[in-house]
């Protein structure tokens, strides 16, 4: 069989539980985010498309509303800002009239080459306060945030998944200590919710993504794409529609039994 890489997602698509269902995808306006809500609207779902660029974020729905039309509603705000996250859930809301049934926190820190590779001993008192608790800012406090605010729907409806996008070295270790660090937290945040709000029929997981054709990806040079393909057992980037097919099995029926678990999405890298 070839690498299933290339597949498309048409309106013959389906996963049980999507159709209908409505939500929020983090950082969709662009990268595996943007793909992830493009098979969620295939499937039937209508999805909230945040990312802090409104023009980004405004040409993402139109592309999606160009295909399933109102399957797709534009929610400009920063994830780090506790009042933009409350603002976008109350226009998600008026939108959805009141159903909240998935939330995807994919929005990151974009790599920050200094800050990632810098080790601990060596950051700057600049680095070490106002650079972790940018990188925190966004993957973890803005995680919490939508967090909270999807919640407070799901726990009326007793229904509801939310899936957090984290990162290899957040099992494994790696050089990038704040990205580690808050792609790690994350997981605890992931693992605290599936506890408290399993009994209200609430999943929450993790996909810990290793290096997928997306972001980062398009800033290195091909001799770089090469020499990290040749490290992973599959030999390959990861596509950005295998991430987004991993996250929809995890919001859909198909994955109604499992919660608190961390799906590693990295070819083969980490076998445990
Ligand atoms: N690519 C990889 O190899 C890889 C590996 C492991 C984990 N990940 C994780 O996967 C996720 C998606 O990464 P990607 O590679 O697809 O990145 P990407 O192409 O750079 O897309 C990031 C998206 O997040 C949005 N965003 C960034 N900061 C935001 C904020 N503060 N509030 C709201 N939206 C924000 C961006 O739009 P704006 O800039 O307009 O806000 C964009 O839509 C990230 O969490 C990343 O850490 C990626």
């Amino acid at each position: 069989m070839a690498p299933n890489n290339g597949f498309v997602f048409d309106q013959q698509t389906r996963l049980p539980g999507l159709d209908g269902a409505c939500g929020i995808v983090t950082g969709a306006s662009g990268g595996m985010g943007f793909v992830l809500a493009q098979l969620l609207t295939e499937c039937g779902a209508r999805v909230g498309i945040n990312g802090r660029s409104h023009a980004r974020v405004e040409l993402a729905v139109a592309e999606l509303n160009s295909r399933r039309p109102d399957s797709a509603l534009a929610l400009p705000a920063d994830v780090s800002q506790l009042d933009q996250v409350c603002r976008m859930s109350r226009d998600f809301l008026r939108w959805s009239a009141g159903r909240y049934d998935f939330l995807v926190c994919n929005a990151g820190y974009a790599l920050d080459d200094t800050l990632w590779n810098t080790p601990l001993h060596a950051y700057s008192d600049e680095q070490i306060t106002q650079g972790f608790a940018a990188v925190r800012a966004v993957d973890l406090d803005g995680a919490r945030f939508c967090s909270r605010e999807a919640l407070r729907t799901m726990v009326a409806q007793k229904a509801g998944a939310l899936v957090f996008v984290s990162s290899t070295p957040a099992l494994s270790g790696h050089k990038g200590t704040p990205y580690t660090e808050a792609k790690a937290a994350l997981l605890g945040l992931m693992r605290d919710i599936a506890v408290e709000y399993a009994g209200m029929n609430i999943r929450a997981n993790a996909v810990a993504l290793g290096d997928i054709a997306s972001g980062w990806y398009h800033n290195l040079a091909p001799e770089r794409i090469a020499e990290l393909a040749a490290e992973i057992p599959l030999q390959r980037w990861g596509q950005q529609a295998e991430v987004a097919g991993t996250i929809a099995f995890l919001l859909s029926d198909l994955a109604g039994y499992i919660t608190g678990q961390t799906l590693i999405v990295d070819g083969g890298k980490i076998i445990r």
